[in-house]
């Protein structure tokens, strides 16, 4: 009996463990997606248009990603981040940012 408790708390507490890495290692997977354009740090300037997005705040890279998605914000070459931005679910969107503040 005791035995099989210590066996289910190991379990659980792997379970989290994993839960805890899944949900960090997010926004660095997702911007795998992203890097082509972006380069792996986020400080190549994307086909050479505009401001890289290394040093960027989590809530300008939120704002940003919303409004790509939104279809409300960005330049001359928005288009291109709106379709990068139309599959993001609003989760995706704040580990990205998350991920991409901290490069
Ligand atoms: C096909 C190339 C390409 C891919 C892939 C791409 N981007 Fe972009 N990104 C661009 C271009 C080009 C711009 C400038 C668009 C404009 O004119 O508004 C841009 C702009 C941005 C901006 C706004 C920067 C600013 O100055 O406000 C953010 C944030 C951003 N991208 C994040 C991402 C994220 C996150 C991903 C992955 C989900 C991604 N991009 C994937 C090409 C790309």
């Amino acid at each position: 009996m005791k035995r099989t408790s210590m066996v289910l708390s190991l379990c659980l507490s792997l379970t989290l463990g994993f839960a805890a890495v899944g949900s960090a290692a997010d926004g660095k997977a997702l911007y795998e997606k992203c890097a082509g354009c972006h380069g792996a740090d986020g400080a190549k300037k994307a086909l050479g248009i505009g401001k890289p997005i290394k040093g960027m705040s989590e809530a300008d890279l939120t704002t940003a990603l919303n409004g790509y998605k939104a279809k409300n914000y960005g330049g001359e070459k928005k288009a291109m981040m709106e379709r990068q931005a139309e599959k993001l679910s609003a989760e995706d969107i704040s580990a990205l940012a998350g991920f991409i503040s901290k490069l």
